[in-house]
């Protein structure tokens, strides 16, 4: 287990297009994935991509968020983290509902920080997992605003890059004195 530093915003690995993997199932790819879960975990993260653990590559991990319960009420959506994780190799995102949502995002690379997001309500993603085995989902809401985060990731985009307004940015130390703050998945 190898907990690795989180790069943050600023770092240029953050900035730059990732490298495409050619063959999912090398022992390297799944020693970076178990590297990404330790760190991801440490972090206290509900999805993590490679080039945050200073690693330019496409892979990404985020635990599935629970449809059955969306929206912004902690009460009524499980914790995520209790969600089984997904990775993804070499992911791809094609968008099948172009309304924007907006909604709250932390980033492990922007501690300390939340703002409010625009993304697309429903996208269908594919990816390959480090066993070979191919992924091909359709997501709305929550879940497809991870996913979004997260493969955002490997273009070398963090979601400040993505706020349409800088005016919600805020410290989560001060989201108490919001009248419906972000939850705790959000903010991971
Ligand atoms: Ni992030």
């Amino acid at each position: 287990m190898t907990v690795r530093e989180i790069k943050k915003m600023g770092h240029p690995v953050l900035r730059r297009p990732a490298d495409a993997i050619e063959d999912p199932t090398a022992p390297e790819i799944k020693a970076l994935v178990e590297d990404m879960v330790d760190s991801m975990r440490e972090a206290g993260g509900i999805g993590i991509a490679a080039p945050q653990i200073g690693v330019s590559k496409r892979v990404v991990m985020f635990h599935v968020p629970d449809d059955d319960a969306p929206g912004n009420d902690p009460e009524t959506r499980r914790a995520v983290v209790e969600n089984p994780l997904t990775v993804l190799i070499n992911p791809t995102i094609d968008v099948l509902d172009e309304t924007e949502v907006d909604g709250w995002e932390g980033c492990l690379s922007v501690p300390g920080l939340t703002g409010i997001v625009p993304r697309y309500k429903k996208i269908r993603y594919t990816g390959v997992t480090p066993d070979g085995e191919k992924i091909d989902r359709v997501a709305s809401d929550f879940h497809a605003r991870v996913v979004q985060h997260e493969c955002d990731h490997v273009d070398g985009i963090l979601y400040p890059y993505r706020m349409t307004s800088n005016a919600s940015l805020m410290f989560t130390s001060e989201i108490e004195h919001l009248e419906a703050p972000p939850t705790e998945e959000e903010l991971a």
